[in-house]
């Protein structure tokens, strides 16, 4: 997601607020603190570091986490994504850059693959990263990071994006609860679910509500791995702030959540079945195969070849007949020949000749 902020608008021609989404978002027309705090507020950034100025320079004591760039540059970034590939919100097309020399430390000194990311989605999250380690450059960065390499988590948590929700894609999980999951339970009744890139776990917990619902939790295994260790930490604690049951529903809320103050706790029965691991991806292998496999708004970051490289690794680890679920922005490769059921869910054939 880039967010362009460009020009100057009155608060009236500001877009309506609740039409803004993450993936849709490509340009924003403001740049006063107040509208930045909405926009940072409507997206839930917890940085600046998406935000380009176009022809402006940022406010001094915003400018650690901004981007910046003429209006020139502006237009002609516009131009090149509209013509390109993949357009809208993608990523892809800005991989040219080389990665931070920070950025690389972190990702090395965390056990994942540098050529992995594309580096100017990490990039620009640097202001983030200096924020946490509160240093105003690179150089002190890396300082402090050698110094106290117990910060690396922290730093790594600045520059991944791990923003996530309960039942994220409403129609997708309608379809999981309707059609993906009542096949599974018909066939077996022992359903395995792998959430690649997890976060704090709202989606494998809506799966896991999801089967809750028809029965079928009991029996199932559920693993969701991420490779930041607070993400899992909290996924394993099922702790989340109410704000975070927005889209859950009264009903749910009730069943599955014990609130207290402003906290919501999964219920432990829904914990049960749940495994998490801290891993890479892109090394994590379990033996056995997978029914259904989520990997959702992870792929986006990646460079091409590397996303693809996981894509096939999925593949390996999936049932013949199961079902990968992918963000609305990720595009599995097509040689894998994935049936795509609908919008985001895709089948692997039974047979190689299928
Ligand atoms: C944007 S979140 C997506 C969360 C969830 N899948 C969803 O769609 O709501 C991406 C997550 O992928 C994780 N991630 C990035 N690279 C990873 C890797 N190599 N191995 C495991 N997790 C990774 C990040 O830490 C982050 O939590």
């Amino acid at each position: 997601m880039v967010v362009s902020v460009y020009g100057v608008f009155t608060p009236g021609d500001y877009p309506c607020s609740d039409r803004i989404t993450f993936e849709d978002i490509e340009s924003l027309a403001l740049w006063t603190r107040g509208h930045l705090n909405l926009i940072q507020d409507v997206l839930r950034l917890i940085d600046l570091s998406h935000i380009y100025f176009a022809g402006e320079d940022p406010p001094e004591d915003l400018r650690l986490g901004c981007r910046s760039e003429t209006t020139q540059e502006f237009r002609g970034r516009r131009k090149h994504s509209a013509q390109g590939p993949q357009k809208r919100g993608s990523l892809r097309a800005e991989s040219t850059t080389l990665l931070s020399p920070l950025v690389r430390f972190i990702l090395r000194q965390s056990g994942l693959d540098s050529g992995a990311y594309q580096p100017k989605a990490l990039n620009r999250r640097l202001g983030a990263c200096l924020r946490v380690l509160r240093t105003a450059s690179e150089e002190a960065a890396l300082k402090a990071l050698r110094q106290n390499p117990a910060l690396l988590e922290a730093c790594l948590g600045s520059l991944l994006i791990g923003v996530s929700d309960f039942f994220r894609d409403a129609a997708v999980f309608d379809q999981i609860k309707r059609v993906v999951l009542p096949q599974m339970l018909q066939n077996d009744r022992t359903v395995r679910v792998y959430s690649a890139g997890c976060s704090a776990g709202h989606e494998l917990y809506s799966v896991a509500m999801i089967l809750d619902e028809l029965g079928g939790l009991e029996a199932s295994q559920l693993l969701g791995l991420d490779c930041r260790p607070d993400a899992i930490e909290q996924a394993r604690s099922g702790g989340f702030s109410v704000s975070d049951l927005k889209g859950i529903g009264e009903h749910r809320q009730q069943r599955y959540f014990r609130v207290e103050g402003r906290c919501a706790v999964i219920l432990p029965r829904l914990r049960r079945n749940a495994t998490w691991h801290v891993g890479d991806f892109g090394v994590f292998l379990d033996p056995k195969p997978w029914d259904l496999i989520l990997f959702r708004n992870v792929a986006i970051y990646l460079q091409a070849e590397y996303a693809n490289r996981i894509w096939h690794r999925l593949d390996q680890q999936l049932k013949p007949g199961g079902m990968v679920i992918a963000g609305s922005a990720d595009r599995p490769p097509e040689d894998l020949r994935w049936k795509r059921e609908s919008s985001c869910i895709y089948r692997k054939p039974l047979t190689v000749a299928e």
